[in-house]
Formats: C-alpha cells, sequence, structure tokens
C-alpha cells in the first residue's frame, strides 16, 4: 500500500481509549482519553505521538511538521478524532442473498427452524460451493469497501459457508486476498463447524470427524486461519463436539472463538471460560455464572446487536456484562441471515440506544475491546505512539454524535496507516 511520508492532524477533539495492556472492563471501559484542542502525528503508516496538540508538536521539535517539507498538515476544524472501527465478528465471505428468507421471518418463521428445514446457512453454503472464486472475491470486496467507508479499518472475517475441505480453503484463500488487496487489516478464522452440512445429515459425529481428521490439518497447512470458531448451539454442535474441534484447531496453531449461547444457553460461554478462548460471542441466552467465569478466565464477550435487531430478539445483557467486569466488545455479525449489516456506526448506535450502553462504553466497545477479541491490540484499537495510524473524522462535537445521528454516519474521514481511504474533503 502506498504510504504518505509524515501526517499532522492539528486542531481535533481526540478521544481514544487508553491501551494499557488488555480489554477494558467496567468502569474503565467508559473512560476515554480526551484531548480538547488534540493533535496526531503519524509517519510511514504508524502513530507516532497523539494527545494534546501542543504535547504532539513539542514533541516534533516545536516545528509544526516536524521540520521536514514531506510532511502533510492538516487544519481539522475541531472535528473529533477517533480510531478506526474494529470489527471482531464477521461472515463477510459470502455468495447469494437470503432475502426471501427475510420475508419468511417477518412472517413468523424462526431463525433455527429455517436452518433445520435445509436453508439458512446451508443455503449460503450451496451459493458458496457453486461460485467461482473471482465471483466470491469480487462480492466480498464490494462488501469490504463498504465497511471501510463506514469507519472499518481492522476486521475479522470467518469461512464457514463452504462446509467442505475445498470450498472452506477457497473462502479463506478469498478472505487472504482482501486483507493484501484493499486496504483493510484482516484476520481469518476457520468456521467449519458452522453447521453441519447436507451431505452429513443425522451424522453430526462423522462431520467432526471430518473436521478434525481433515479439514482442520488442511487449513493448518494452508496457513490461511488464525483462529477456529464453533457455532456451540442446540441442534448445531454440542458442548463435546465444539470442545473436541477447539482441541484440534488449538493443536494446529489456531485459537479458540465460540458462537456461545446465541439462541439457547447450552454452556458454550462457559466452554469460553474453561479454554480461556479469546472471545465469546452473542452470549444472548448465557447465565450470568458462565459471564462472571468469562471475566475470570480473560475473555472478551463479543454483542452483536444489529443480530438481534434483526432476529427481533431480546439483546445481550451488555450493560450487566460491563458491571461484572466483563470486557464487552461490539461487531457487525455480517451476514446474508441473521445481521446483514457491514456499519460499526449503525451497532454503536444500537448499543447506546438499545444496551444501555454509554457512547464511551460504545466506542472502547467497537475499537479497543474490539481488537482485544481478535487478538490485534498491538497494532489497533487506540489512538497510541506505536500502533498503525488508522482513524476515523467525525463531524460532531463528541463521539455520541455516531449514536444521536442514526442511519447517516458523520464521518468525513477515514485513514488506514495514515492515508485517507474513505470519506469527503476535509476543509479547515
Ligand atoms: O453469527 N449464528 C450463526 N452464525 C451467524 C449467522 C450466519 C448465517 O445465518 O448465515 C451468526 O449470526
Ligand atoms: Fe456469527
Amino acid at each position: 500500500m502506498r504510504a504518505v511520508p509524515a501526517l499532522l492532524l492539528r486542531n481535533v477533539s481526540l478521544w481514544t481509549p487508553v491501551d494499557e495492556g488488555s480489554a477494558r472492563a467496567g468502569r474503565a471501559q467508559g473512560e476515554l482519553f480526551h484531548a480538547r484542542r488534540g493533535a496526531l502525528f503519524c509517519r510511514d503508516g504508524v502513530i507516532s505521538a497523539a494527545g494534546e496538540e501542543a504535547d504532539v508538536v513539542r514533541a516534533l521539535g516545536g516545528r509544526r511538521g516536524g521540520g521536514s517539507a514531506a510532511v502533510e498538515e492538516l487544519d481539522c476544524g475541531g472535528r473529533c478524532l477517533i480510531p478506526g472501527f474494529v470489527d471482531p465478528h464477521t461472515h463477510l465471505c459470502f455468495a447469494g442473498s437470503r432475502e426471501a428468507e427475510f420475508l419468511q421471518r417477518l412472517q413468523g418463521a424462526e431463525y433455527l427452524q429455517i436452518l433445520e428445514r435445509g436453508g439458512g446457512i446451508l443455503s449460503t453454503v450451496r451459493a458458496v460451493r457453486a461460485a467461482s472464486i473471482e465471483e466470491l472475491y469480487t462480492q466480498t470486496r464490494e462488501r469490504a469497501l463498504t465497511c471501510l467507508r463506514h469507519g472499518t479499518t481492522r476486521m475479522e472475517i470467518k469461512s464457514g459457508y463452504g462446509l467442505d475441505t475445498r470450498t472452506e480453503l477457497k473462502q479463506l484463500e478469498v478472505i487472504r486476498k482482501i486483507g493484501a488487496e484493499t486496504p483493510l487489516a484482516v484476520s481469518a478464522t476457520f468456521l467449519g463447524a458452522h453447521a453441519v452440512p447436507e451431505e452429513y445429515r443425522g451424522d453430526a459425529e462423522g462431520y467432526v470427524e471430518l473436521l478434525v481428521t481433515e479439514m482442520i490439518p488442511a487449513v493448518r497447512s494452508s496457513g490461511l486461519a488464525v483462529f477456529c470458531d464453533v457455532f456451540c448451539e442446540a441442534g448445531v454442535f454440542t458442548v463435546e463436539q465444539s470442545r473436541r474441534i477447539l482441541a484440534a484447531g488449538a493443536a494446529a496453531g489456531m485459537a479458540a472463538k465460540l458462537h456461545a449461547d446465541e439462541v439457547h444457553d447450552t454452556g458454550g460461554a462457559r466452554l469460553a471460560a474453561e479454554l480461556g478462548a479469546v472471545s465469546a460471542d452473542h452470549l444472548r441466552a448465557a447465565a450470568e455464572e458462565n459471564l462472571r467465569a468469562l471475566a475470570a478466565a480473560g475473555v472478551v464477550g463479543v454483542v452483536l446487536p444489529a443480530t438481534t435487531y434483526s432476529l427481533r430478539k431480546t439483546h445481550a445483557p451488555a450493560r450487566r456484562m460491563v458491571e461484572l467486569g466483563l470486557p464487552v466488545a461490539i461487531a457487525t455479525d455480517c451476514n446474508p441471515g441473521s445481521s446483514f449489516t457491514q456499519s460499526m456506526p449503525f451497532v454503536l448506535g444500537l448499543a447506546v440506544l438499545e444496551l444501555g450502553l454509554s457512547p464511551a462504553e460504545a466506542l472502547t466497545a467497537a475499537t479497543l475491546n474490539a481488537a482485544y477479541a481478535m487478538g490485534a491490540a498491538e497494532r489497533g484499537g487506540s489512538l497510541t505512539a506505536g500502533k498503525d495510524a488508522d482513524f476515523i473524522l467525525l463531524d460532531g462535537e463528541t463521539p455520541g454524535c455516531l449514536a444521536y445521528k442514526a442511519g447517516v454516519p458523520p464521518i468525513s474521514g477515514v485513514y488506514r496507516r495514515g492515508i485517507r481511504v474513505a470519506g469527503g474533503e476535509v476543509r479547515g
């Protein structure tokens, strides 16, 4: 990617969670660093200094632009500057549409019922198996660029619509290419255990055997995935099957993530705590003692309010999670079935207005905690010297403008590694 040598953003109202080495939990989730008259200086795509403008300019030797002719300087007219969004749970790599199924859901059909009848995830599996790698890439890229325009600079993308070795690897190759050929930073998750494929109907154990003996070793040899995830749910994979799959994933060098207790409390959150997973996601039906166990085990809870919104279900108890000291992250869960949105501002708005998080807690959930939920806090999630220069300029007085200005994200610039990759002209 092209890199500008150096960039100084002046006259910004800078807001960021502070990275002290772990995800922010409890009261700390709602504490942001704020520089009213702030600045950020970055060089070669990395943040050199961020904070009060006077301090940043002093760190540059008192000379704006650091005395180098190659420094671009931008007066941001007092706009808010926040870290780029991190989306730690997406199923962005898919083909086809399930709009007809959405209409069925509006008539009362249940999500898991549709899956049981061979639709849902399995209908997307048919579309992804049938798509060429080029088609799959083109469709996924289009969606990824929409994420970028909505402020996402780093994201996780799962496989899970192949459910056979060849197609799962096809998805993982597309995901790799999205990371290589768009400005987005991408981490891949192997989700071969997303559903039991049609050819193994009634033989979940047989499919688990295939996952453990063939698919996971193949993914390992490809080197294309960093995480292994399982849809641990009634009628999908049991806790025992999930444990076996995730153990095989761990042995193949892939850290665990879980779709846990989304619809029913089957013990997914407890398993995530037992395994010390990187994240436990959904958690709508998780028992409070298991939320406590997650907090004690250092697992990040990923809440997906756009999914519960689209499924018209009660939301996960995010407010309670914060009170229990469980670090909360939020994500789009972008997929063709339960949550078709690429917009982190939309999700952040739901987090504030539906989950009851404060704008500061929600911003932490969408940036630093999200980075921890995908093992990427070394490079992203906060405006900290040494991290990638990924940030967003907002037209608003505080980060609360993201919830206040619903449906039309108040974003005037998105920067990835110091380069403006989306957003209108920024004038002083
Ligand atoms: O996280 N719940 C399982 N997986 C996805 C939905 C995938 C789909 O319906 O295609 C989710 O909501
Ligand atoms: Fe999901």
